[in-house]
């Protein structure tokens, strides 16, 4: 297959990109791949909605900057937090022009909710399933589209860059010029020869035991670029979400979104007590890092699984009205949030690092660019801003679609290409396999996540090296979709520990307790 663009994911990112140079081309061809079913990404289950400002009386530019800032414990590149929340009301009414619906006041104007971190009512949604609304009319503007072509069960194996090059022709730099696939209905291996490949492959989460991503999100495209020696920055900053619903026989945990506490909600551990003001006076609506810290240490201290969120002074009205997804899952497993706590427990859930790009969304190889969850802008720096990340994928999306529309008519397609040495088993010892991706995620788990220790790290690298070489060994000739995925879910957890080891302060999301030691002696000698 040949297309002038190539899109890898059907979230947020990779769909805003794809109708936006569908429109400015009608004549050059777009293929998005996905996964799976092209609606199944983390887009889908966003539920607090998009920080934009829209309140001109009540909030400012300024303030979103300093939030976003402040929450990014002074590692945000500056002034991509500045264009981003300046361009955010532009794309905003983009979105909207696509048919997607946020939710109104009697007086017309944005419901705006309040997140942690934000200073003020910030939060546009369509009640707490604005994922989902915004996947589905970003969907439905794509099949309208004559000139893309939606490719789903369609798995990136790898970039194709200048070591695939049958012949050394021209290039000098190392650039990216499609991607080998699997489709995992036939097991078809092929290759798509792009001018323009985009990155949009979304998050990390399913590398731990507990998360609230989607089964998509095993960080394909970030172990994918690293292997193309694309640059990955920042994946120590890996932030949990404070609040998912407790249920410890289930994997990927059920979010209950941080809206909830912007409405009210207050944390109680075990003996009913609200305890975040002991550990900041914004309470619960410090920023996550920190409200996921102080449940840990709430955890630790009561020696218990969970802590509560309260709800049952919120009226059964406005709890139905602002959280409805929520209340049917509470109510379908028998709690009814007006008269039981809610039981909840941190759960990974965003990677604020990635494949590193310029301000117009471009990596460190030719023609190969990333927007949305896989790529490290600078916008969230330590520790993202809740609700930021809806946002940085509309305005990178739209910045890589400027780019690409500077540099489309320059590239020309280059045609021979090495085949890759590797045949499709359908179930190439799955349950081997299954065990391998369990111990993985067990190990990270273990020894990596809202506290660490430089000897868990240690382990953690030994133990995950062992499993990435016995399974290279074992599955180096053939592939399925759950070896590719094993194979880039090592990669990743493996980039996340070695960061970790080299990272010598404790800032935003990551937190060493061998670091606050070390800094506590320094202290003392001085
Ligand atoms: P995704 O939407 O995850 O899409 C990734 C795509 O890549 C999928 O189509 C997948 O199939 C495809 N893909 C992956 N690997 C491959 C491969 N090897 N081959 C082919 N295709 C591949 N953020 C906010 O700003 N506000 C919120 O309210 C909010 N709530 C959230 C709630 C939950 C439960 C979760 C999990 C996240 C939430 N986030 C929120 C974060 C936000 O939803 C995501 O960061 C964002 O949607 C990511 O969009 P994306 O387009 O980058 O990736
Ligand atoms: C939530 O609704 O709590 C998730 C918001 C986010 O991840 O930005």
């Amino acid at each position: 297959m040949k297309t002038d663009f190539l899109v890898i994911g059907s979230g947020i990112a990779g769909l805003s990109y794809a109708i936006k140079v569908a429109k400015e081309f009608p004549k050059k061809k777009i293929i998005i791949i996905c996964k799976t079913e092209s609606k199944e990404t983390n887009t889908k289950y966003a539920q607090g909605g998009i920080a934009v400002v829209s309140d001109i009386l009540k909030d400012s530019p300024e303030k979103h900057i300093s939030d976003t800032l402040k929450a990014g414990g002074k590692s945000c590149n500056k002034k991509v937090v500045e264009f981003v929340v300046r361009e955010g009301p532009e794309r905003l009414k983009e979105l909207i022009s696509y048919g997607v619906l946020f939710d109104k006041t009697k007086l017309n104007s944005f419901d705006l909710a309040k997140e942690g971190g934000h200073s003020t009512n910030r939060i546009l949604h369509k009640g707490d399933y604005t994922g989902l609304e915004i996947e589905r009319k970003l969907l439905t503007e794509v099949r309208r589209a004559k000139n893309i072509q939606i490719l789903q069960n369609t798995i990136a194996i790898d970039l194709i860059t200048n070591e695939h090059l049958l012949e050394k022709q021209l290039p000098h730099l190392n650039s990216c010029y499609g991607v080998y696939i699997l489709k995992s209905k036939t097991g078809s291996i092929e290759k798509i020869i792009s001018k323009i490949t985009v990155l949009a492959t979304g998050g990390v989460g399913q590398i731990f035991e507990h998360t609230t991503n989607s089964e998509t999100a095993t960080g394909d495209g970030i172990a994918m670029a690293y292997r193309a020696k694309a640059e990955i920055k920042n994946m120590e900053f890996i932030q949990f979400h404070p609040t998912a619903l407790y249920q410890p026989k289930i994997s990927t945990d059920f979010l209950i979104s941080e809206a909830v506490r912007g409405f009210g909600g207050v944390l109680r551990n075990r003996k009913g007590e609200a305890f975040m003001l002991k550990y900041d006076v914004r309470k619960e609506l410090a920023t996550r890092d920190v409200v996921s810290r102080a449940i840990v240490s709430e955890l630790k201290r009561q020696n218990e699984p969970h802590v509560f969120l309260d709800c049952r002074h919120i009226s059964k009205k406005d709890f139905q009205k602002h959280f409805p997804t929520i209340q049917t899952k509470c109510f379908n497993l028998g709690i009814d949030p007006n008269k039981k706590m809610i039981p909840v427990v941190p759960s990974a859930h965003y990677c604020c690092g990635g494949i590193v790009t310029d301000e117009y969304g471009k990596t460190t190889l030719e023609n190969l660019y990333a927007c949305g969850e896989c790529a490290c802008t600078g916008l969230h720096g330590s520790n993202r801003l809740a609700s930021n990340s809806l946002l940085e994928a509309l305005v990178f999306s739209h910045r890589c679609y400027l780019a690409s529309v500077k540099t489309i008519t320059k590239i020309k397609f280059q045609s021979r290409f090495k085949e890759l040495n590797l045949s499709y088993k359908k179930n190439i010892n799955s349950s081997l396999n299954e065990k391998w991706a369990n111990m993985s995620k067990k190990i990270m788990s273990e020894n990596f996540g809202i506290l660490t220790k430089f000897i868990n790290i240690d382990k953690g690298i030994e133990l995950l090296q062992e499993i990435k070489t016995i399974s290279h060994r074992s599955f180096q000739d053939f592939i399925s979709p759950k070896t590719l995925e094993l194979r880039n879910m090592l990669t990743v957890s493996l980039l996340i520990l070695k960061s970790a080891k080299k990272r010598r302060n404790n800032v935003g999301v990551f937190y060493n307790s061998d670091l606050q030691i070390m800094n506590r002696i320094r202290c003392a000698e001085t």
